[in-house]
């Protein structure tokens, strides 16, 4: 099959969909790769390296109408979408709870597309699951740009002049990111506790050696969905969520918050009050504030400085590292490719698939996920 390699065209995305190493494992497949000029430019992939790797070079969008298949990042935009072709399928992460609009334009458009943020939680999916790919290498880069930040020294050090105490780090939701926020700052030497609203991550958090807090009631016993994902808690736990949260809060210097809940706003976790009650110095990074916002005051793209204390509000923490976050993520859709492809390698997706059936947002000129099609008639 053609599949077509777009740049990203959203505002401080400095991913791409295929690095010269998928690019050469799917020409070695037989497929037809083309790549648009400047696509890897920002995760240090030149045009030369995905020639080399057996890709074309092309300048104009129009190029994509030729495709089959187009891999992307973000949502295409309206340009690209215009010119894609009838039947065609398109790949990325698309926030499908967040962008309504975009699977029905898709299917006025023809175009199959297929969210990366729907692929499930199963063993077998693994491999495709790029919000795991890229939530780890966000876990990291928020450990990173905290201690980038925090004026003091994240181990301990015995010097002659004096002792330097390790950072006391918080993370606040132990999914993907989380763990390896923990790990994170463990590493660098820093002491860390964690707390999350599903029993499972007790024994992860612990695993990693670091101190687990949370209150655990009997809503907190039931708080996983089959998906493995969070629930929205009830007033009366978070209440006592927020008062456990707020004395331990007191006694940190960085606060890492992830907590996210799929298809809703983010909890508010972290008051004005709490960030108040902080030492001066200390650093707060807010991972969901895409989606709202763990924390009070924090600020979308920003350093925001609330008394003595920072809060990060970066976007794209994985985009911070644009290399490692390509080559993962190109290689979560290598690995989707199978179900995409007939035996003789045309475009031809397992629509009977699981895999496929819960990532499909368009097909045929209609919006077929389910949880889209519910919101519509809702
Ligand atoms: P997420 O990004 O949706 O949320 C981040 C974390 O915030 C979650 O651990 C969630 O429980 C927590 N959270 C939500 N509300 C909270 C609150 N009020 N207070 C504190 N924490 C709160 O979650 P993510 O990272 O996508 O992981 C969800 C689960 O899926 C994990 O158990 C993970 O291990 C599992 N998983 C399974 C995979 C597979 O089997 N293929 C692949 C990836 C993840």
């Amino acid at each position: 099959m053609k599949i077509a390699i777009a740049r990203e065209r959203a505002d401080g995305e400095p991913r791409v969909a295929a690095t010269p190493d998928t690019v050469k494992k799917l020409a070695g497949l037989g497929h037809d790769v083309s790549v648009e000029a400047g696509a890897g430019a920002d995760s240090a992939a030149p045009d030369a390296a995905y020639q080399e790797a057996g890709a074309s070079i092309f300048d104009d969008i129009s190029a994509l109408a030729e495709a089959d298949l187009i891999f992307k990042v973000r949502r295409p935009s309206d340009e690209e979408l215009a010119v894609l072709r009838d039947g065609a399928g398109v790949v990325g992460l698309f926030s499908p709870h967040g962008d309504k609009d975009f699977a029905a334009a898709c299917a006025d458009k023809g175009v199959d597309a297929f969210a990366m943020e729907f692929t499930p939680r199963i063993t077998r999916a693994q491999s495709m699951d790029a919000l795991s790919s890229q939530s780890n290498l966000a876990g990291y880069r928020a450990v990173i740009e905290a201690a980038g930040v925090y004026g003091r020294g994240m181990a301990m050090m015995m010097t002659a002049a004096g002792t330097v105490a390790p950072a006391k780090v918080f993370v606040m939701g132990a999914g993907v990111a989380g763990l390896q926020a923990i790990a994170t700052a463990k590493r660098l030497g820093a002491v860390v506790s964690a707390t999350d609203v599903r029993p499972a991550a007790k024994e992860q958090v612990q695993s990693l050696a670091a101190k687990f807090i949370a209150v655990e009631d009997e809503e907190f016993k039931a708080a996983e969905t089959a998906g493995g994902y969070a629930k929205e808690m009830s007033d009366d736990y978070k209440a006592k969520q927020a008062a456990l949260v707020a004395e331990h809060i007191a006694k940190q210097d960085i606060v890492i918050t992830t907590a996210l809940i799929p298809g809703r706003p983010a909890p508010k976790l972290i008051s004005a009050e709490m960030v108040a009650s902080m030492r001066p110095g200390s650093v707060i990074v807010d991972m969901a504030v895409e989606q709202g916002g763990n924390v009070d005051g924090a600020k979308l793209g920003k350093l925001a400085k609330k008394g003595g204390v920072t809060i990060i509000g970066y976007p794209n923490l994985a985009g911070r590292l644009a290399a490692d976050a390509s080559n993962l993520y190109a290689k979560n859709l290598l690995n989707l490719l199978p179900l995409l492809s007939g035996e003789d390698g045309s475009y031809a997706p397992h629509w009977d698939d699981e895999i496929i059936a819960a990532m499909a947002l368009s097909r045929d000129g209609a919006v077929v996920h389910p949880s889209l099609v519910e919101e519509a008639k809702a």
